[in-house]
């Protein structure tokens, strides 16, 4: 009988093309290639100092793995469905090449701690090349910051106007939520940096394997100290794929504002036209697209978040094939966080601010009432009334169809006679902006200040 599948052996009949189809990983486990092939390096490397794999089978070994990473790379190689996943292409075409030292390269080792393997050193490269890319985007939003460190705009809370903050501030708002992100991406980098070969299918290995080698070759900082764990578990990637969600939810927070802002009734931004489409019937149209797609690949993301989860919640300990669903989700994932962080820093570049707009929307919200309830605090009157007074007349300024700041002295002080000719400084948004200079407030020299914090722990 045919001798297409390595473990063919025990087997009456082969199964069906549609078994086939249904079972195979090639099509997509593929991408793992290189990285199958470092660590079938290192693990033969540590056979051969084990004494287990003769010199001239490890240098056959290397030999043949370089010329299918060569050939890989010029795309000669035709993956096939009849041998499943990546794992068993590339042990195929070894032996094909080498004979019986490609054959031997798989003792003491099963495709549970292999794939298990490949799918950490995968991953490990991604969240490096992650890590990279937030701290581009954090750039991109910190110069931001800088340019409008003095740009008015209003802050909202329930989406009304709240306060008067710096444009520059609320950039920084998002520096932070990506800062935590980036701290997350390096925590869950740690704990996939663990090494689970030598667990083989499930129990461990009769051969006297140096795990510590093998793990030292492929840079791993630790080694999974449970063969069962090591092979079953892929928490690793449900915690990549939060922290990549929490990420895609940060910025999909982050589009809404952005399509609101480009909207005209708003007027606060524009983005650059690369980033836009038009309409195939409005014929004034410029849409948001990109931010728009941040917002809707997010969900799909969230997604994977639960599908990952999903996929581990019943399964009994060890390996089970359900976890070869693991990688779509989580390549999926990777993708499109990568392109994503890639085009938001781009595009943040390519944002122009109207300072005009967002400060007459500061002016048309009375968004400076909490510095007047402040300021006759400050002359002595106890909160609860001056917030009762500055209420009154923000309804008298209502009423006129004027911002408080537009109120004659003698109106203002017919709410209270704390009132003087001073109140004005504290009326206008630079000056309630300005009188927010602590810590973390949105003064435009905090704002300077969080600036130059970024920019060291950016450097
Ligand atoms: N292709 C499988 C996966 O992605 C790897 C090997 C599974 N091992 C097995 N004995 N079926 O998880």
């Amino acid at each position: 009988m045919s001798n297409d599948k390595t473990w063919s052996g025990r087997f009456n009949e082969p199964v069906s093309e549609l078994v086939k189809k249904y079972t195979g990983s090639i099509d997509f486990d593929k991408r793992l290639a290189k990285w199958d092939i470092q660590g079938s390096l290192a693990h033969a490397q540590m056979l051969c100092e084990a004494g287990v794999l003769s010199q001239d089978d490890l240098a056959a070994i290397r030999q043949g793995m370089a010329e299918i990473i060569a050939e890989i790379e010029a795309g000669k190689v035709a993956w096939s469905l009849d041998l499943e996943d990546v794992h068993m292409n590339i042990e195929r075409r070894l032996t094909d090449k080498i004979g019986d030292a490609g054959k031997r390269l798989h003792t003491g080792r099963s495709r549970n701690d292999q794939v298990a393997t490949d799918i950490r050193l995968w991953l490990r490269d991604q969240i490096s090349y992650i890590q990279g890319l937030i701290q581009n985007l954090q750039t991109a939003l910190v110069d931001l910051a800088e340019q409008n460190a003095d740009v008015v705009m209003p802050g909202f809370t329930h989406l009304q106007v709240a306060q008067p903050v710096s444009f520059g501030h609320h950039m920084l708002a998002y520096v932070e939520m990506l800062g935590r992100d980036f701290e997350r991406m390096a925590d869950c980098r740690g704990r996939v940096n663990r090494m689970p070969l030598g667990a083989a299918a499930l129990a461990g290995t009769t051969y006297p394997i140096q795990r510590e080698t093998t793990a030292k070759l492929l840079g791993f900082e630790q080694i999974c100290q449970n063969s069962l764990d090591a092979v079953s578990d892929r928490d690793f990637a449900i915690e990549f794929t939060a922290a990549a969600s929490l990420i895609m939810v940060h910025l999909s927070r982050l589009s809404e504002e952005l399509i609101l802002w480009m909207s005209p009734r708003f007027g606060f931004i524009d983005i650059a036209d690369r980033f836009c489409t038009g309409s195939s019937i409005m014929p004034q149209k410029k849409n948001p697209d990109v931010p728009e797609l941040v917002r809707g690949k997010s969900g799909r993301i969230i997604g994977h978040l639960t599908g990952l989860i999903m996929l581990m919640k019943s399964q009994p300990l060890a390996y089970n094939k359900d976890n070869q669903e693991d990688k779509e989700p989580l390549f999926d994932t990777a993708d499109t966080l990568i392109d994503t962080l890639r085009i938001y820093a781009d595009m943040m570049r390519g944002v122009t601010v109207k300072p005009e707009n967002m400060r007459s929307a500061v002016m048309q919200g009375f968004a400076t009432a909490t510095d007047l309830a402040d300021y006759l605090v400050k002359k002595g009157m106890p909160f609860r009334d001056s917030h009762e007074v500055v209420a009154k007349a923000v309804r008298h300024a209502d009423e006129a169809g004027v911002d408080l700041s537009e109120l004659p002295l003698e109106v203002l002080q017919g709410f209270s006679d704390l009132v003087s000719e001073d109140v004005y400084t504290v009326l206008t948004p630079e000056g309630s902006l300005n009188a927010r200079n602590h810590l973390g407030g949105t003064a435009p020299e905090q704002v300077r200040f969080q600036v130059k914090r970024w920019r060291r722990l950016l450097a």
